[in-house]
Protein backbone atom coordinates (compact mmCIF):
# COMPACT_ATOMS: atom_id res chain seq x y z
CA UNK A 1 0.00 0.00 0.00
CA UNK A 2 1.18 3.08 -0.89
CA UNK A 3 2.52 5.90 1.93
CA UNK A 4 2.08 9.55 2.42
CA UNK A 5 2.10 11.96 0.07
CA UNK A 6 0.31 9.44 -2.11
CA UNK A 7 -2.15 8.51 0.26
CA UNK A 8 -3.95 11.05 2.56
CA UNK A 9 -6.51 9.59 4.06
CA UNK A 10 -8.10 13.25 4.66
CA UNK A 11 -9.70 13.17 0.69
CA UNK A 12 -12.85 11.07 1.80
CA UNK A 13 -13.37 13.37 4.88
CA UNK A 14 -13.69 16.82 2.48
CA UNK A 15 -17.41 16.43 2.41
CA UNK A 16 -20.91 15.68 4.03
CA UNK A 17 -21.39 13.77 0.89
CA UNK A 18 -18.64 11.72 0.23
CA UNK A 19 -18.55 10.92 4.18
CA UNK A 20 -21.93 9.42 3.64
CA UNK A 21 -20.80 7.17 1.09
CA UNK A 22 -18.09 5.64 2.79
CA UNK A 23 -19.28 5.16 6.16
CA UNK A 24 -19.29 1.70 7.10
CA UNK A 25 -21.56 1.45 10.23
CA UNK A 26 -25.41 2.72 9.71
CA UNK A 27 -27.81 3.25 12.37
CA UNK A 28 -31.35 2.78 11.99
CA UNK A 29 -34.40 2.40 14.03
CA UNK A 30 -34.58 -1.15 12.86
CA UNK A 31 -32.13 -2.32 15.11
CA UNK A 32 -33.61 -0.81 18.28
CA UNK A 33 -36.25 -2.21 21.13
CA UNK A 34 -37.25 0.19 24.27
CA UNK A 35 -37.32 -0.85 27.12
CA UNK A 36 -40.50 -0.20 29.16
CA UNK A 37 -41.34 -0.52 32.67
CA UNK A 38 -44.96 -1.62 33.28
CA UNK A 39 -46.24 -1.40 37.21
CA UNK A 40 -48.83 -2.43 38.64
CA UNK A 41 -52.09 0.27 40.02
CA UNK A 42 -53.75 3.26 37.82
CA UNK A 43 -53.07 6.14 36.06
CA UNK A 44 -48.94 5.69 36.64
CA UNK A 45 -46.55 7.71 34.67
CA UNK A 46 -44.11 8.03 36.79
CA UNK A 47 -40.54 9.33 35.48
CA UNK A 48 -37.66 7.01 37.06
CA UNK A 49 -35.31 9.44 38.46
CA UNK A 50 -32.11 8.22 37.53
CA UNK A 51 -33.52 7.77 33.91
CA UNK A 52 -34.53 11.01 32.68
CA UNK A 53 -37.16 10.76 29.80
CA UNK A 54 -37.82 7.06 31.42
CA UNK A 55 -40.96 5.74 32.73
CA UNK A 56 -42.16 3.10 35.14
CA UNK A 57 -46.10 3.14 33.60
CA UNK A 58 -49.16 1.42 34.33
CA UNK A 59 -51.53 -0.66 32.25
CA UNK A 60 -53.96 1.01 31.49
CA UNK A 61 -51.36 4.62 30.37
CA UNK A 62 -49.23 1.92 28.18
CA UNK A 63 -51.09 3.33 24.95
CA UNK A 64 -49.48 6.73 24.50
CA UNK A 65 -46.18 5.22 25.30
CA UNK A 66 -46.59 2.21 22.66
CA UNK A 67 -48.26 4.80 20.33
CA UNK A 68 -44.83 7.11 20.05
CA UNK A 69 -42.74 4.03 19.98
CA UNK A 70 -44.46 2.25 17.08
CA UNK A 71 -45.11 5.72 15.39
CA UNK A 72 -40.87 6.23 15.66
CA UNK A 73 -40.84 3.13 13.43
CA UNK A 74 -39.13 0.89 16.48
CA UNK A 75 -39.56 -2.40 15.83
CA UNK A 76 -40.47 -4.07 19.27
CA UNK A 77 -40.05 -3.37 23.35
CA UNK A 78 -38.82 -5.26 25.75
CA UNK A 79 -41.23 -5.11 28.74
CA UNK A 80 -40.29 -5.08 32.63
CA UNK A 81 -43.14 -5.90 35.24
CA UNK A 82 -43.38 -3.79 38.62
CA UNK A 83 -46.04 -6.34 40.37
CA UNK A 84 -48.06 -5.09 42.85
CA UNK A 85 -46.73 -8.02 45.61
CA UNK A 86 -43.15 -9.98 45.91
CA UNK A 87 -42.77 -12.90 47.49
CA UNK A 88 -40.32 -15.54 48.41
CA UNK A 89 -41.20 -17.21 44.90
CA UNK A 90 -41.35 -15.07 42.89
CA UNK A 91 -45.41 -15.63 42.04
CA UNK A 92 -46.12 -12.57 39.87
CA UNK A 93 -43.48 -13.69 37.39
CA UNK A 94 -45.48 -16.58 36.43
CA UNK A 95 -49.29 -15.28 37.11
CA UNK A 96 -51.20 -16.04 33.88
CA UNK A 97 -52.73 -12.77 35.03
CA UNK A 98 -49.32 -11.17 36.31
CA UNK A 99 -48.37 -7.53 35.01
CA UNK A 100 -46.49 -8.13 32.14
CA UNK A 101 -48.94 -10.93 30.89
CA UNK A 102 -51.36 -8.48 30.82
CA UNK A 103 -49.45 -5.77 29.64
CA UNK A 104 -48.77 -8.54 26.15
CA UNK A 105 -52.04 -9.09 25.93
CA UNK A 106 -53.34 -5.54 25.97
CA UNK A 107 -50.31 -4.18 23.37
CA UNK A 108 -50.98 -7.17 21.35
CA UNK A 109 -54.40 -6.92 20.94
CA UNK A 110 -53.96 -3.24 19.40
CA UNK A 111 -50.71 -3.63 17.68
CA UNK A 112 -50.20 -6.98 16.50
CA UNK A 113 -47.57 -6.28 14.33
CA UNK A 114 -45.26 -5.01 16.97
CA UNK A 115 -42.92 -7.65 18.61
CA UNK A 116 -43.41 -7.70 22.09
CA UNK A 117 -40.01 -9.30 23.97
CA UNK A 118 -40.69 -10.06 27.89
CA UNK A 119 -37.68 -10.72 30.18
CA UNK A 120 -37.76 -14.09 31.71
CA UNK A 121 -36.74 -13.85 35.17
CA UNK A 122 -37.34 -13.49 38.84
CA UNK A 123 -35.97 -10.69 40.79
CA UNK A 124 -38.86 -8.01 39.84
CA UNK A 125 -40.82 -10.41 41.76
CA UNK A 126 -39.04 -11.92 44.65
CA UNK A 127 -39.10 -9.96 48.16
CA UNK A 128 -35.31 -10.84 48.32
CA UNK A 129 -34.42 -9.31 45.13
CA UNK A 130 -32.66 -12.46 43.37
CA UNK A 131 -33.20 -13.80 40.24
CA UNK A 132 -34.35 -17.24 41.51
CA UNK A 133 -35.45 -19.06 44.35
CA UNK A 134 -33.47 -18.69 47.42
CA UNK A 135 -32.38 -21.85 49.45
CA UNK A 136 -29.98 -21.32 52.52
CA UNK A 137 -28.78 -17.91 51.19
CA UNK A 138 -28.17 -19.41 48.27
CA UNK A 139 -29.68 -19.07 44.17
CA UNK A 140 -30.62 -22.95 43.83
CA UNK A 141 -30.33 -23.10 39.98
CA UNK A 142 -32.37 -26.28 39.53
CA UNK A 143 -35.55 -25.38 41.82
CA UNK A 144 -35.63 -21.98 39.77
CA UNK A 145 -35.55 -23.42 36.52
CA UNK A 146 -38.99 -24.78 36.65
CA UNK A 147 -40.34 -21.06 37.50
CA UNK A 148 -38.23 -19.55 34.63
CA UNK A 149 -39.79 -22.24 32.49
CA UNK A 150 -43.59 -21.39 33.98
CA UNK A 151 -42.88 -17.87 33.59
CA UNK A 152 -41.36 -17.73 29.78
CA UNK A 153 -44.60 -20.00 28.87
CA UNK A 154 -47.55 -18.21 30.84
CA UNK A 155 -45.84 -14.89 28.63
CA UNK A 156 -45.87 -16.44 25.11
CA UNK A 157 -49.35 -17.81 25.95
CA UNK A 158 -50.49 -13.73 26.42
CA UNK A 159 -48.59 -13.50 23.36
CA UNK A 160 -45.16 -12.27 23.40
CA UNK A 161 -43.46 -12.79 20.51
CA UNK A 162 -40.27 -13.91 22.26
CA UNK A 163 -38.99 -14.38 25.81
CA UNK A 164 -35.74 -13.36 26.72
CA UNK A 165 -34.28 -15.46 29.95
CA UNK A 166 -32.20 -13.19 31.97
CA UNK A 167 -31.57 -14.88 35.32
CA UNK A 168 -27.97 -16.65 34.18
CA UNK A 169 -29.33 -20.34 35.80
CA UNK A 170 -27.46 -22.72 33.96
CA UNK A 171 -29.84 -24.55 31.78
CA UNK A 172 -32.33 -22.16 31.75
CA UNK A 173 -32.55 -21.63 28.12
CA UNK A 174 -33.20 -25.52 27.62
CA UNK A 175 -35.66 -25.67 30.24
CA UNK A 176 -38.07 -22.88 28.27
CA UNK A 177 -37.50 -24.49 25.32
CA UNK A 178 -38.55 -27.59 26.42
CA UNK A 179 -41.49 -25.83 28.54
CA UNK A 180 -42.52 -24.01 25.45
CA UNK A 181 -42.39 -26.87 23.29
CA UNK A 182 -44.76 -29.18 25.48
CA UNK A 183 -46.99 -26.03 25.75
CA UNK A 184 -47.43 -26.21 21.98
CA UNK A 185 -45.58 -22.92 21.79
CA UNK A 186 -42.83 -24.32 19.51
CA UNK A 187 -42.73 -21.17 17.26
CA UNK A 188 -41.66 -18.34 20.21
CA UNK A 189 -38.12 -17.64 19.77
CA UNK A 190 -35.63 -17.41 23.02
CA UNK A 191 -33.97 -14.36 22.87
CA UNK A 192 -30.85 -15.32 25.56
CA UNK A 193 -29.04 -12.96 27.43
CA UNK A 194 -25.94 -15.47 27.28
CA UNK A 195 -23.43 -13.28 28.46
CA UNK A 196 -25.11 -11.04 31.05
CA UNK A 197 -22.10 -10.00 33.31
CA UNK A 198 -22.50 -8.61 37.45
CA UNK A 199 -22.31 -5.32 36.36
CA UNK A 200 -22.56 -2.08 38.26
CA UNK A 201 -24.04 -0.45 35.45
CA UNK A 202 -27.40 -1.97 36.24
CA UNK A 203 -27.99 0.17 39.28
CA UNK A 204 -30.70 2.73 38.25
CA UNK A 205 -32.71 -0.53 36.61
CA UNK A 206 -32.90 -1.52 39.71
CA UNK A 207 -34.47 1.39 41.60
CA UNK A 208 -36.54 1.09 38.55
CA UNK A 209 -37.85 -2.32 38.89
CA UNK A 210 -37.18 -2.12 42.56
CA UNK A 211 -35.33 -5.71 42.24
CA UNK A 212 -31.89 -4.71 44.15
CA UNK A 213 -30.96 -7.89 45.79
CA UNK A 214 -31.76 -7.67 49.76
CA UNK A 215 -28.71 -9.45 50.48
CA UNK A 216 -25.62 -10.27 48.84
CA UNK A 217 -25.28 -9.61 45.13
CA UNK A 218 -25.52 -11.10 41.92
CA UNK A 219 -22.08 -12.52 41.38
CA UNK A 220 -22.81 -16.25 42.57
CA UNK A 221 -24.25 -16.41 38.84
CA UNK A 222 -23.74 -13.63 36.88
CA UNK A 223 -20.33 -13.21 35.01
CA UNK A 224 -17.40 -11.76 36.42
CA UNK A 225 -16.78 -8.31 33.94
CA UNK A 226 -12.76 -9.81 34.22
CA UNK A 227 -13.02 -12.86 31.69
CA UNK A 228 -14.10 -12.99 27.91
CA UNK A 229 -13.11 -16.57 27.29
CA UNK A 230 -16.05 -17.73 30.03
CA UNK A 231 -17.94 -15.36 28.00
CA UNK A 232 -17.45 -17.58 24.65
CA UNK A 233 -18.90 -20.61 26.78
CA UNK A 234 -21.70 -18.81 27.94
CA UNK A 235 -22.74 -18.37 24.84
CA UNK A 236 -21.73 -21.74 23.22
CA UNK A 237 -23.98 -23.69 25.60
CA UNK A 238 -26.72 -21.45 25.20
CA UNK A 239 -26.67 -21.78 20.99
CA UNK A 240 -26.49 -25.49 21.98
CA UNK A 241 -29.26 -25.26 24.34
CA UNK A 242 -31.44 -23.54 21.18
CA UNK A 243 -31.17 -20.39 21.86
CA UNK A 244 -32.74 -18.31 18.74
CA UNK A 245 -30.81 -14.78 19.49
CA UNK A 246 -28.15 -14.54 22.01
CA UNK A 247 -27.24 -11.15 23.97
CA UNK A 248 -24.26 -9.78 25.06
CA UNK A 249 -24.71 -7.38 28.53
CA UNK A 250 -24.06 -4.80 29.42
CA UNK A 251 -22.67 -3.00 25.97
CA UNK A 252 -20.64 -0.31 26.63
CA UNK A 253 -17.84 -1.93 28.49
CA UNK A 254 -18.03 -5.10 26.34
CA UNK A 255 -17.68 -4.32 22.94
CA UNK A 256 -14.61 -6.38 22.62
CA UNK A 257 -17.13 -9.45 23.94
CA UNK A 258 -19.94 -8.33 21.21
CA UNK A 259 -16.92 -8.87 18.60
CA UNK A 260 -16.05 -11.63 19.60
CA UNK A 261 -19.23 -13.25 19.80
CA UNK A 262 -20.28 -11.73 16.53
CA UNK A 263 -16.77 -13.77 14.87
CA UNK A 264 -17.56 -17.23 16.28
CA UNK A 265 -21.87 -17.31 16.32
CA UNK A 266 -24.01 -16.75 13.03
CA UNK A 267 -27.34 -16.20 15.17
CA UNK A 268 -28.39 -13.04 15.32
CA UNK A 269 -26.33 -10.78 18.11
CA UNK A 270 -28.43 -8.48 20.64
CA UNK A 271 -27.05 -6.05 23.17
CA UNK A 272 -28.10 -4.65 25.95
CA UNK A 273 -27.24 -0.80 26.34
CA UNK A 274 -28.20 -0.53 29.69
CA UNK A 275 -29.49 1.86 32.62
CA UNK A 276 -26.00 3.06 33.98
CA UNK A 277 -24.67 3.60 30.23
CA UNK A 278 -28.35 5.60 29.81
CA UNK A 279 -28.00 7.55 33.11
CA UNK A 280 -24.49 8.71 32.52
CA UNK A 281 -24.85 10.34 29.38
CA UNK A 282 -27.90 11.82 30.46
CA UNK A 283 -26.42 13.25 33.87
CA UNK A 284 -23.42 14.64 31.98
CA UNK A 285 -25.73 16.21 29.13
CA UNK A 286 -27.77 17.60 31.90
CA UNK A 287 -24.59 19.47 33.40
CA UNK A 288 -24.02 20.83 29.60
CA UNK A 289 -20.25 18.22 29.51
CA UNK A 290 -21.47 16.35 26.32
CA UNK A 291 -23.08 16.84 23.52
CA UNK A 292 -26.34 15.13 24.37
CA UNK A 293 -27.17 13.99 20.51
CA UNK A 294 -24.00 13.36 19.58
CA UNK A 295 -22.67 11.85 22.81
CA UNK A 296 -25.97 9.39 21.90
CA UNK A 297 -25.29 8.45 18.66
CA UNK A 298 -21.77 7.72 18.92
CA UNK A 299 -22.67 5.26 21.78
CA UNK A 300 -25.06 3.10 19.59
CA UNK A 301 -22.97 3.75 16.23
CA UNK A 302 -20.00 2.27 18.48
CA UNK A 303 -22.10 -0.89 19.95
CA UNK A 304 -23.33 -1.98 15.86
CA UNK A 305 -20.20 -1.53 14.84
CA UNK A 306 -18.61 -3.78 17.36
CA UNK A 307 -20.82 -6.04 15.63
CA UNK A 308 -24.58 -5.94 17.17
CA UNK A 309 -27.44 -6.41 15.29
CA UNK A 310 -30.02 -5.90 17.56
CA UNK A 311 -29.59 -3.00 20.50
CA UNK A 312 -32.14 -2.81 23.86
CA UNK A 313 -31.47 0.95 24.53
CA UNK A 314 -33.55 3.14 26.26
CA UNK A 315 -32.07 5.81 23.86
CA UNK A 316 -34.67 3.82 20.96
CA UNK A 317 -37.29 7.17 20.95
CA UNK A 318 -35.02 10.05 20.64
CA UNK A 319 -32.22 8.37 18.66
CA UNK A 320 -35.05 7.18 16.16
CA UNK A 321 -36.14 10.48 16.16
CA UNK A 322 -32.94 12.21 15.37
CA UNK A 323 -32.42 9.88 12.86
CA UNK A 324 -35.76 10.61 10.75
CA UNK A 325 -34.64 14.36 11.30
CA UNK A 326 -31.36 13.49 9.62
CA UNK A 327 -33.06 11.91 6.22
C1 LIG B 1 -33.23 -8.91 35.43
C2 LIG B 1 -32.60 -7.84 34.62
C3 LIG B 1 -31.73 -6.80 35.00
C4 LIG B 1 -31.53 -6.01 33.89
C5 LIG B 1 -32.25 -6.57 32.86
N1 LIG B 1 -32.89 -7.72 33.32
C6 LIG B 1 -31.18 -6.45 36.33
C7 LIG B 1 -30.19 -7.27 37.01
O1 LIG B 1 -29.68 -8.26 36.50
O2 LIG B 1 -29.92 -6.89 38.13
C8 LIG B 1 -30.70 -4.74 33.83
C9 LIG B 1 -31.06 -3.80 32.74
C10 LIG B 1 -30.49 -2.44 32.85
O3 LIG B 1 -29.67 -2.12 33.75
O4 LIG B 1 -30.87 -1.62 32.02
N2 LIG B 1 -32.46 -9.96 35.78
Amino acid sequence: MAQFPITRMRRLRQSGAVRRMVQETKLSADQFVYPLFVTHGKNVREEIEPMPGCYQVSLDRLHDEIAEVVGLGIPGVLLFGIPSLKDAKGTGAYAEEGVVQEAVRAIKKRWPELAVITDACLCEYTDHGHCGIVRNGNVDNDATLELLARTAVTQAQAGADIVAPSAMMDGQVAAIRKALDAAGLTETPIMAYAAKYASAFYGPFRAAAQSAPQFGDRRGYQMDPANWRMALREVELDVEEGADLVMVKPALSYLDIIAKVRECVPLPLVAYNVSGEYSMVKAAAKNGWLDEQRAILEVLTSIKRAGADLILTYHAKEAARWLQAER
